[in-house]
């Protein structure tokens, strides 16, 4: 990854860290998206801290024209990866409408948009990695909108791998990960749904952001892996 550059949106915490964190570490360079300047300041001098090369700008992945100014001050890049999201899941019985539509405007719109503004500047042996989610594939009860966004995001990367060949889309899936968007939760929240999830896994355990950090890096590296999903989910869409 040395001499690279790739745009991660959501990279100042959990799994797009992670990636960060991978992504410096072997030499390449990062430029960073999230919604607050105080925690991008923050992030950027610890990757600094740790010997890593990054830059950073504001970016709400629910508004268009904020991914476009970010994608404006962005002359070039090698990867995408752009899991930053915030949503709510909402049952088909509410009619709470803003929340049931936040998964497709903050994680399907927001992908989609930061693949339209970065395919100009994108290097033709580049690569996308998008992000969905294992309840695409095995849903839970109560949660069908956001099961059908991560599907939607899977079909959007099998159609982009044709549609930007030569450069390579791929869609990473994770199943329950134990990142800091659970850590914010109430514990016993966490504890009831981490047990659950592991009942219902071939491995019996959440994930990690590495694990997930591991799959993204080599989705970026790999030359013959296009319009693929690739479950890092513990067995959990296994039937
Ligand atoms: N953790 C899991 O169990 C799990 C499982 C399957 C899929 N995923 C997917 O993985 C992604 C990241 O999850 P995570 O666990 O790493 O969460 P996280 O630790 O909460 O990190 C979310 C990151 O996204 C940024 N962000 C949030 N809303 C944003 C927005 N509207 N625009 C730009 N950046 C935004 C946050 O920074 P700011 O708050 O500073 O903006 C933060 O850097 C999500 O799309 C989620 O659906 C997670």
């Amino acid at each position: 990854m040395a001499g690279r550059t790739a745009v991660i949106i959501g990279g100042t915490s959990g799994i797009g860290r992670a990636v960060v964190d991978r992504f410096a570490a072997a030499g390449g360079a990062v430029i960073l998206g999230g919604r607050s300047q105080e925690t991008l300041d923050a992030e950027l001098a610890r990757i600094a801290g740790a010997g890593g090369t990054a830059t950073g700008h504001v970016v709400d992945m629910a508004a268009r024209e904020s991914i476009a100014a970010f994608f404006a001050r962005v002359p070039h890049l090698d990867y995408l990866f752009a899991p930053g999201a915030a949503y709510q899941v909402a049952s088909i019985h509410s009619d709470d409408h803003d929340a049931v539509e936040s998964p497709f405007r903050s994680k399907f719109w927001g992908q989609y948009y930061a693949v339209h503004e970065a395919a100009p500047k994108l290097s033709p042996d580049g690569a996308i990695v998008l992000m969905s989610g294992a309840a695409g594939a095995r849903p839970v009860k109560g949660a069908s909108a956001y099961a059908a966004c991560n599907s939607a995001i899977e079909g959007l990367g099998r159609s982009l791998a044709i549609d930007l060949a030569p450069v390579r889309v791929n869609t990473v899936s994770p199943g329950t990960i134990d990142s800091d968007l659970w850590r914010r939760r109430p514990a016993r929240q966490r504890s009831s749904a981490f047990d659950s999830y592991s009942r219902a896994t071939a491995l019996g355990r959440v994930g990690t952001v590495a694990e997930v950090a591991d799959a993204v890096l080599f989705l970026f590296g790999n030359g013959y892996m296009t319009g693929s999903t690739l479950f890092v989910d513990g067995g959990y869409v296994l039937p």
